[in-house]
């Protein structure tokens, strides 16, 4: 549970200013045939229907304060229209603890929609593939998100690093879950290969959740007491794909699932380029955290002003709709 707050405590503190979604541009309309105010963010995804093509990636769980940032989190959610992930539930399914995570959540997000989320490195270890049922019926989520996160585990000091038989532990997991299940990575991304092989486990959207934002490498290497480790975590530190470099990849055209971007996500034209490139929904983590920890009322002024940009980047370049976006030249 202390790690989760320090990854919280550090995460809060990285900042990232430069990205490869900045080498990249929309083209400019010089001449828009659209009424800004008829720009409409709305969107479905999965079946569910968003205020906008925005959702809060997966974050906390476990530990005391993230009670007040889910809260905020979700409630936000509620006000904004946009889907919500929750952090990792080992500990509830372990027994431990649920804070954080009580079926209050389900109150606070109201009707928007809510993801519950666990690693596959439980999953491989737990050895119980009808678990994604119970984890979602516990916070009476929509959705299972289970995240792939190999790089983190070997930079913690007891980290799981035998993930012999994942694969075939996602796909028994999958089969066996009542409602649809996403696979996401957890700031280092998930290559076309990799997201073939989720959309052969039977998943039913890819999260990429490229690096370039929030790193997971520098804050276990900071909360390493192995010198080891510390030391490795430099040398790894730009370890991964961008999410920006990832969506660009032309095998990712031959996946046919819902995409979501994620990691690094700065701004709302970010999003625009990420939806441009492909990306059917947004993910936001790092960006909102500093207000999660503030109030519901930061968290909404943040998603927001997102909204507002990605207004905006539709108007720059012509679109009603961001689902337009993907027509616009990219340079
Ligand atoms: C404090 C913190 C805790 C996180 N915990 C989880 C988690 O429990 N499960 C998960 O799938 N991802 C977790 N993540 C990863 C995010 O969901 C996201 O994939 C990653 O931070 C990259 O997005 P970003 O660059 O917008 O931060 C966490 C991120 C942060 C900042």
């Amino acid at each position: 549970m202390d790690r989760k707050k320090s990854h919280i405590d550090l995460a809060a503190a990285q900042q990232s200013s430069q990205s490869t979604f900045d080498s990249i541009q929309l083209q400019h309309c010089a001449l828009p045939t659209i009424n800004f105010t008829d720009i409409d963010l709305s969107t479905s995804f999965l079946g569910f229907q968003l205020a906008a093509p925005i959702m809060i990636s997966s974050m906390t769980g476990g530990t005391r304060e993230s009670i007040a940032i889910n809260r905020n989190l979700a409630e936000a959610s509620r006000e904004c229209g946009i889907a919500m992930g929750v952090g990792s539930q080992r500990i509830s399914l372990e027994g431990v603890s649920d804070e954080g995570l009580q079926r209050e959540l389900r109150k606070w997000i109201g009707s928007a929609p809510l993801f519950g989320n666990v690693g596959l490195a439980n999953l491989i270890k737990w050895r119980q593939p009808n678990c994604l049922n119970q984890l979602a019926e516990s916070i009476q989520a929509d959705a299972m998100i289970i995240h792939l996160n190999p790089m983190q585990e070997i930079f913690q000091d007891h980290g799981d690093t035998d993930w012999s038989g994942s694969l075939d532990c996602l796909a028994a997991c999958i089969a066996k879950c009542d409602i649809p299940v996403i696979v996401k990575e957890v700031g280092m991304g998930i290559t076309p290969s990799v997201a073939k092989l989720c959309q052969q486990a039977g998943a039913a959207a890819i999260d990429i959740a490229g690096s370039g934002g929030t790193s997971f490498i520098d804050i276990e290497g900071a909360l390493a007491q192995d010198p080891r480790r510390q030391h490795a975590a430099q040398v790894f530190r730009e370890w991964g794909h961008t999410t920006a470099e990832l969506l660009r990849h032309r095998d990712y055209q031959s996946i046919n699932l819902p995409i979501i971007a994620s990691g690094g996500i700065r701004h709302g034209l970010d999003i625009a380029k990420a939806l441009a490139l492909g990306a059917n929904l947004t993910g936001i983590a790092g960006l909102i955290l500093n207000s999660a920890r503030v109030s519901t009322t930061e968290c909404i002024n943040t998603i927001e002003q997102l909204k507002f940009e990605l207004q905006i980047a539709c108007w720059g370049t012509g679109c009603q709709r961001p689902s337009e976006l993907k027509k616009v030249h990219l340079s």
